[in-house]
């Protein structure tokens, strides 16, 4: 499957089990003082969670562009020296407010991943939420009660509060969450190493790439949790990683969401991506990363500047130069060459990008032409 076809049939799946299908909200939040940027697919629906505003769709469905790069979750320093994480990356999710709870949402996504995406179920892993003392929450035993019905036991892991209590934020709605892991690792090492003592271990091969959140608490400014009126379903599944798991990939950044920008940065710097962990490979990832998350950030209204969101961009901006100029030789400004090639991929997803296509490539290009200004005065150390 290609990856428009990917994102397609999480759609078309939940479409048919009575979601509406709703468009991704800008990646820039303006109307939340907890948060600069979209980090998760559930944040505009975070009044439905409160009880403050009555969802008009009872069971909704989307791709979301996010951006983890401040705050409570953020991803930066991992990203492209590693193969699975980003800056902007699209979440698919589905959502229940006060409808369908761990029962539905469970089956569904084992049904999606085994019977539509196909994936092998002896690949897969399952984490519950364990429990916390501290917190006053009980083990999740609803969530293992209904994953017994699908995958076997030994296959059903405990995890934490760090990784099985999904939190939007310091405050606000939250709950424990069961999380989808794969196991990609070839038949032979997976013989050698059992696939569950690595879930949760940063393994590059073994990775989450499905959050199910039962959302039922209030996380109060004081640390304390209030129980919601109402019970939801919160899903979040990681696009580029899915995609790469189902494309048999060994990194996100080998399938065809990135592929296309990757063999441009070839082309213009006449270097080739070597797949490997050299700064230069580093380099291609970085910028094949980043490109995504200052265009569809200018394109949402956030242009890069000195303070605040703004800052944020012009900082993403800043590295991928730096890895450009210090790791590809390249002393002209190179991001805003890649534009055309991300417009046309989301033309049909995110049409945004598109329709602003030649402001956004001006905007880079002038933060590009005044920081390589700086740098051939003054070299800035690499970060
Ligand atoms: N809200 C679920 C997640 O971001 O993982």
């Amino acid at each position: 499957m290609t990856s428009s076809e990917i994102r397609q049939a999480y759609l078309d799946f939940f479409r048919d089990r009575g979601h509406a299908i709703v468009p991704s909200a800008p990646i820039v939040v303006k109307n939340d003082p907890t948060l600069m940027f979209t980090n998760a697919g559930m944040n505009q629906f975070k009044d439905y969670f409160l009880g403050n505003k009555k969802a008009p769709n009872a069971r909704v469905a989307d791709t979301q562009k996010c951006l983890r790069v401040s705050g409570k979750h953020n991803d930066l320093e991992e990203v492209g020296v590693d193969t699975y994480h980003h800056t902007m990356f699209e979440m698919l999710g589905n959502w229940s407010f006060g409808d369908y709870f761990k029962k539905e949402a469970i089956e569904w996504s084992w049904e999606l991943l085994t019977s539509v995406y196909k994936i092998p179920k002896d690949r897969l892993y399952v984490t519950v939420f364990e429990g916390d003392e501290k917190e006053g929450l009980p083990r999740d035993e609803e969530a293992a009660t209904e994953w017994k019905k699908w995958i076997a036991e030994d296959r059903i892991l405990l995890g934490n509060k760090k990784d099985n209590f999904w939190e939007m934020g310091d405050t606000g709605p939250c709950g424990p969450c069961t999380e989808i892991h794969v196991d990609c690792r070839n038949d032979e090492e997976r013989k050698l190493v059992d696939g569950k003592t690595l879930v949760n271990n940063d393994h590059p091969q073994v990775i989450e790439i499905w959050n199910n959140v039962f959302i039922q608490f209030n996380r109060q400014k004081d640390g304390s949790l209030v129980s919601l009126p109402q019970k939801h379903v919160d899903t979040g599944m990681g696009f580029e990683r899915l995609v790469r798991v189902l494309q048999g990939k060994q990194s996100n950044y080998d399938t065809d969401v990135f592929s296309n920008t990757i063999a441009k940065i070839a082309e213009i710097t006449g270097r080739k991506y070597d797949y490997s962990d050299s700064r230069e490979a580093i380099a291609f990832r970085v910028l094949a990363d980043h490109i995504r998350a200052i265009s569809f950030t200018i394109a949402d209204g956030q242009l890069p500047s000195n303070t605040g969101a703004g800052y944020v961009i012009r900082r993403i901006l800043r590295r991928a130069v730096r890895y450009y100029y210090s790791y590809l030789n390249y002393r002209q400004p190179l991001l805003h060459q890649l534009l055309p090639v991300i417009a046309q991929q989301f033309a049909a997803v995110f049409p945004e990008l598109i329709s602003q296509e030649s402001f956004v490539a001006r905007v880079i290009r002038e933060e590009e032409e005044a920081f390589l200004r700086t740098l051939e005065k003054r070299p800035a150390p690499h970060r």
